[in-house]
C-alpha cells in the first residue's frame, strides 16, 4: 500500500518535471521567485565538476499553496543535477542519494537515487532544511554514510536570530513623532499599546510605536436605543422579491464588556440570503452608520451600476440616504456581500453576510445529510475592548489587521452535534481582514468539492483548506468517530525577530458526534470522487485558450514613505526572506503603526509602467485572456496577496509554472509571496470593473485598478 501511495505522487508531480523549468536557465523577468522557490546546491570540500539546483516545486492541487494539516509548507523537490562523475571515482561508491535533513542534521531522511539531469523527488515538509547529495556504497542506503558530494540550504534558512546591530537598533527609543502624543481629536480615545500575541517578543523601540492618525471606534451618544446583535438569519428571495436592509449600529456582548459594532440588520453575520439561480431581487439599502456606505455583491456577475463601487459604479450612500439594487444571479454557488468604503473598518466592524445561489440541478452537489455556512472572521481585542481603527487611513497598513479572536459566524467557539456517520456540507467564506486560515477537522475525512463561482471539475481530498480573505470552498466531510472533533486553524507562524517558525493551533469550534448512526448512509458517494459533467464541459470550451501566451500582467509590489527609521531598519533586514505565506501578525507593533499614508500597497502593468487607479485596462465582450499575476520579491515587503476580480469569472490555469489539473471558476486568487500565477479571465460582463487586493487594509492603501469591458 505504502509503495502504491508514494508512486501515485510520483506520478502526479510528473507534469511537473516536464514542464516547469523555474529553476533552470536564466531567471524570467516575470516569473516566480528564484531566490524563494529554488535552491542552489554548492560543491563540497574537493569536488569540482558537480553542479545542481533544487525547485521548491507545488504539486497540483485545489490551492495555491501546498500545506499540511498542520501548517507546514510542502514543496515537491525537483533536482536538477550535472557534472556527476561516475560514483566509484569518489572511491568505493555505486549511486548517488539525495537527502534532506533539519539544519541541525537531526533526522536524514532519505529523497532517493539521484544522477545527472532531472528527478523529481518525494514532497517535504520542513520549515528549515538542508538538501544533500552523497555518494554511497549501495544505492539502497538507508543512511548517509558516503562521501558528500553536493549540499544546499532552504532560502528559509536565511532567517537568523538577530545579531547585534539589531539589537542596538531595538534598544534605543524611537522617537520620530509617531508617539501616541501626536494624537489629536481632543477626546478619551487614545492608542494604547497593541496587544501582543504569545510566543512573539518586541524590542523597546518597536514598542513605543504609535500609529500617526486619528482614532476612531464607532459612537452612540444613546447607547440605550442601540439594539443588542442578533444572529444571522435565513432569508429566502424569489424572483422579484425585495429585501430591505440596513446597515446600522449594534451593541455585541464581549466577554463581560459591551463592544459597539456595524450589522446589517442587527444580524452577525448579516441575513444569509438564498436565491434560485437566474433569479433578479431588489436590495434596499438604508444606510443609518455615521459614514457613507455602499454593499458589493462579491463574486456575482451582475449589472455593473449595481456593483457597489464608490466613485466608480455609484455615488457612496451618505449616512440616512437609500440605495436601490437589482440583482442577478447567473451562477450557481456560495458569494457574499460588504461595503465597498473603508473595508478595513467596516466589514471588520461586522458588515458581511452570505449569498446562496441555488442551482436548478437537483444533484448539483454529491448528497451530504446537511449543510452549515461558516463565515470565518477574526477580530482584535485588547482589555479596553476593540483596539481603533484609523480615522482617514488605515492602521495595520503592512500586514494588514489580524485579529486575535477567531470569529465562525461571529462568535468564537463554534458548535454543532452530528450522528456517526453523518456528511456536512460546509460553505466557508473567509471574511476576515488580512488572515490566511488553514482549516482542518483532525480525524475526519474531507473532501474539496467547489470554490468561488461554482464547483471544480472534479471532487478531491483535501487534508485542510487554505482559504484567503474573500474566497470560498465548499467542503463535504464524515464524522465516523464518536467523540469531539475540532475544527482547527493550524499555521506555523514566523517570529520574525528571532527567525523562528512555531506552532500556531487555534480551535474555531467543535463538532460533538453521536454514538447512534445517521439512517441514511451515505458511504458510498461521500467514498467517490465524482466529476462534474457540467463543469467540466463548460471548462472544456476554454481549453484552446489555455495554452496561448500570456496576453497581460500585473505585478504586486509596495512602495513606503516616512516609515520610522527603526521599521524601516528592522524590515529591511527582515526581507532576507519572505515566506510565502504570513499566516499571523508576528510584527504586531510595526505592522499596527504603519498607515495608508506611508504605505502604498502597488498593482503594477509592466507593459506600461501604470500603477493603481491610472491603469484602465480594456476587453471586449467574450475576449478570454491570460494575465500573468506576479507577486514581486523584490519589495520592501514580500506577503501574499488575494487578488479580486470583480464581475468575471477567471480560471487559476498554473502557480509558479506548474499547470493545475483540476479546474474551477474563481473570482480571487491568492498570490504567495514571490509567486507567479497565470489566470484565464473571461471578460463577459460589460461595465468598469474593479481589480483589487482584499487584504482590506491593502486595498484601504491604495491597492486597486479599474477595467472596462465593452
Ligand atoms: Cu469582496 Cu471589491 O470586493
Ligand atoms: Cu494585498
Amino acid at each position: 500500500m505504502k509503495i502504491v501511495v508514494s508512486l501515485a505522487s510520483i506520478l502526479l508531480a510528473s507534469p511537473l518535471a516536464a514542464q516547469s523549468s523555474l529553476c533552470a536557465g536564466d531567471e524570467a523577468p516575470l516569473g516566480a521567485s528564484r531566490d524563494l522557490y529554488c535552491i542552489e546546491l554548492v560543491p563540497a570540500v574537493g569536488i569540482r565538476s558537480a553542479s545542481g539546483r533544487v525547485e521548491l516545486g507545488r504539486t497540483p492541487g485545489p490551492f495555491t499553496v501546498d500545506v499540511t494539516a498542520d501548517g507546514h509548507l510542502r514543496y515537491t523537490l525537483v533536482l536538477s543535477l550535472s557534472g556527476l562523475a561516475r560514483p566509484a571515482s569518489h572511491g568505493g561508491y555505486s549511486a548517488y542519494v539525495a537527502w534532506v535533513a533539519p539544519p541541525t542534521m537531526e533526522h536524514v531522511q532519505r529523497l532517493g537515487v539521484v544522477t545527472n539531469g532531472r528527478t523529481v523527488l518525494p514532497r517535504i515538509a520542513l520549515d528549515k532544511f538542508v538538501i544533500l547529495i552523497s555518494a554511497e556504497a549501495s544505492a539502497s542506503a538507508t543512511e548517509m554514510n558516503g562521501r558528500l558530494i553536493l549540499r544546499g540550504m532552504s532560502p528559509s534558512t536565511r532567517l537568523q536570530p538577530p545579531d547585534f546591530m539589531q539589537f542596538a537598533l531595538g534598544a534605543a527609543r524611537e522617537d520620530s513623532g509617531h508617539a501616541h502624543h501626536a494624537t489629536p481629536g481632543g477626546d478619551s480615545l487614545r492608542w494604547t499599546m497593541v496587544p501582543m500575541p504569545e510566543n512573539i517578543s518586541m524590542l523597546p523601540a518597536e514598542m513605543t510605536l504609535r500609529p500617526n492618525a486619528v482614532p476612531y471606534l464607532p459612537r452612540e451618544s444613546d447607547p440605550s436605543r442601540v439594539p443588542l446583535v442578533q444572529p444571522r438569519q435565513l432569508v429566502r428571495l424569489t424572483n422579484r422579491d425585495t429585501l430591505r436592509l440596513t446597515a446600522g449600529i449594534v451593541r455585541r456582548p464581549f466577554k463581560g464588556d459591551t463592544l459597539t459594532m456595524f450589522a446589517f440588520n442587527g444580524q452577525h453575520p448579516g441575513p444569509l440570503l438564498q436565491v434560485a439561480q437566474g433569479a433578479e431581487v431588489v436590495v434596499e439599502l438604508t444606510n443609518a452608520l455615521d459614514q457613507p456606505t455602499t454593499v458589493h455583491w462579491h463574486g456575482i456577475r451582475l449589472d455593473n451600476q449595481f456593483d457597489g463601487v464608490p466613485d466608480l459604479t455609484q455615488r457612496a450612500v451618505a449616512p440616512g440616504e437609500r440605495f436601490t439594487y437589482r440583482l442577478r444571479f447567473p451562477d450557481a454557488g456560495i458569494y457574499w456581500y460588504h461595503p465597498h468604503v473603508r473595508e478595513d473598518i467596516q466589514q471588520d466592524l461586522g458588515l458581511y453576510g452570505n449569498l446562496m445561489v441555488r442551482s436548478p440541478r437537483p444533484d448539483y452537489f454529491s448528497p451530504a445529510h446537511r449543510e452549515e455556512v461558516l463565515m470565518l472572521d477574526d477580530f482584535l481585542v485588547d482589555e479596553n475592548g476593540l483596539v481603533p481603527f484609523g480615522q482617514a487611513t488605515p492602521t495595520h497598513a503592512l500586514m494588514g489587521r489580524f485579529g486575535n479572536v477567531l470569529l465562525v459566524n461571529g462568535e468564537p467557539g463554534y458548535s454543532l452535534s452530528v450522528k456517526r456517520g453523518e456528511v456536512v456540507r460546509f460553505f466557508l467564506t473567509n471574511v476576515s481582514n488580512t488572515r490566511t486560515f488553514n482549516l482542518s477537522f483532525p480525524g475526519a475525512r474531507m473532501k474539496v468539492v467547489a470554490s468561488d463561482v461554482g464547483n471544480y471539475e472534479r471532487e478531491a481530498w483535501v487534508e485542510s483548506v487554505v482559504i484567503s480573505p474573500a474566497e470560498r470552498y465548499v467542503v463535504h466531510v464524515r464524522f465516523d468517530t464518536p467523540g469531539e472533533v475540532a475544527l482547527m486553524n493550524r499555521v506555523r507562524g514566523l517570529d520574525h525577530l528571532f527567525g523562528r517558525f512555531f506552532p500556531e493551533m487555534d480551535t474555531l469550534g467543535t463538532v460533538r458526534v453521536e454514538s447512534e448512526a445517521i439512517a441514511r448512509n451515505l458511504t458510498t458517494s461521500f467514498g467517490t470522487l465524482r466529476t462534474d459533467v457540467a463543469v467540466r464541459a463548460d471548462i472544456a470550451r476554454y481549453r484552446r485558450h489555455m495554452s496561448r501566451p500570456v496576453d497581460r500582467a500585473l505585478v504586486l509590489t509596495l512602495e513606503t514613505q516616512n516609515l520610522p527609521f527603526f521599521t524601516r531598519q528592522i524590515m529591511q533586514l527582515d526581507s532576507i526572506y519572505f515566506t510565502p505565506i504570513e499566516w499571523s501578525g508576528t510584527m504586531p507593533g510595526m505592522n499596527w503603526a504603519a498607515t495608508g499614508d506611508q504605505v502604498r500597497w502597488i498593482l503594477r502593468d509592466p507593459a506600461t509602467g501604470k500603477e493603481n487607479m491610472d491603469i484602465d485596462w480594456t476587453f471586449r465582450r467574450g475576449d478570454v485572456e491570460k494575465v500573468r499575476l506576479v507577486n514581486e520579491r523584490r519589495s520592501f515587503h514580500g506577503m501574499q496577496h488575494p487578488i479580486h476580480f470583480h464581475g468575471q469569472r477567471f480560471l487559476v490555469l498554473a502557480v509558479n509554472g506548474v499547470p493545475n489539473t483540476n479546474l474551477v471558476w474563481k473570482d480571487t486568487v491568492l498570490l504567495p509571496a514571490g509567486a507567479s500565477a497565470d489566470i484565464l479571465l473571461e471578460a463577459s460582463n460589460p461595465g468598469r470593473w474593479m481589480v483589487h487586493c482584499h487584504i482590506a487594509e491593502h486595498l484601504s492603501a491604495h491597492m486597486m485598478m479599474v477595467f472596462t469591458v465593452h
